[in-house]
């Protein structure tokens, strides 16, 4: 059995367990983040830990650990897991107290770490482009947050599915905010759109990575929302998460994005994406 890190322990996953009363369990009253692992080496690590911090201060949680301590224990469960390609999954929630939404005085925060196999994005994803649905973005004004709290996500997630498309994209007051699991782009005359960071969107640390490799590329890239409108027009679309990397959106609610294939400023991006992770794989 593959082991998990809990409190303070690493220990088999099947004999870890959090009570019923913490309050993950009972308000969703947690964060997390998703670590990509290249050949054992964690991809943008320190972003990642910045971004925890972040979502543990708006939601008045303190963080049990050190930046240090942090990377001692993934560390350690990476190497538990023979290094390789790994996703890196951290929750901290409030913890375990009577069941009252006013906060405890005097909880630990619950910390848990799992790592898993890294599932290989499917070439089709990349070769033909995804397809996206859009719909009303039904979450609340804090997605800076990395909240447990998903299940808008995970609903927006699941009427993508049944719609046969592979993710939802999220309109709020008539603009695109971001993907149900994802950060979203347009390119628009060679120029990539984002949406910029506010409680709107969760800050993607792929995001980060993608504004930077515009940059020095030399290609124009605009923190600003698009409208709904436009989307019928764009020359392209992509989302972008630690998971799934850049991936090109080639259908849009059933109708051909562009020329209805993967465009040349995604192929470029993606180049230059799957280079920086070569890198991390050779240096770490
Ligand atoms: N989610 N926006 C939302 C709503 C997300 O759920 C994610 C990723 C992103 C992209 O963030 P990043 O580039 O840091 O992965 C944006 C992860 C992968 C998840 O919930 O599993």
């Amino acid at each position: 059995m593959t082991d998990v890190f809990l409190n303070g322990k690493f220990i088999a996953a099947d004999e870890a367990k959090v009570s019923v009363l913490d309050r993950g369990f009972v308000f969703g009253d947690g964060v997390y983040e998703v670590i990509p692992v290249y050949d054992g080496h964690c991809f943008k690590l320190k972003s990642h830990l910045e971004r925890l911090q972040n979502s543990l201060d708006e939601s008045r949680i303190v963080n049990p650990y050190s930046e240090k301590h942090w990377e001692t224990v993934l560390n350690k469960l990476i190497n538990l897991h023979l290094g390789g390609d790994q996703v890196l999954y951290i929750q901290v929630t409030r913890g375990v107290a009577a069941r009252d939404h006013v906060f405890p005085e005097n909880t630990n925060p619950t910390v848990f770490v799992m790592s898993n196999l890294m599932q290989v994005v499917p070439v089709k994803y990349k070769k033909n482009g995804i397809s996206a649905i859009s719909l009303k973005d039904s979450r609340w004004q804090r997605c800076n947050i990395k909240s447990t709290s998903l299940l808008p996500n995970c609903l927006l997630k699941q009427q993508a599915k049944d719609a046969g498309a592979e993710e939802a994209l999220l309109i709020s007051d008539g603009y695109l905010t971001e993907g149900s699991t994802s950060n979203a782009y347009a390119v628009i005359d060679g120029v990539i759109y984002t949406a910029p960071k506010s409680g709107k969107i969760l800050a993607g640390i792929t995001r980060e990575v993608v504004i930077s490799l515009a940059s020095k590329a030399g290609i124009r890239l605009i923190e600003e929302p698009v409208a709904e409108f436009k989307l019928t027009d764009v020359d392209e679309l992509w989302t972008s998460s630690s998971t799934k990397e850049v991936l090109p959106i080639t259908r849009l609610n059933g109708v051909k994005v562009g020329e209805g294939i993967p465009g040349p400023v995604w192929q470029k991006i993606d180049a230059l994406y799957q280079h920086a992770k070569a890198e991390e794989r050779n240096d770490g």
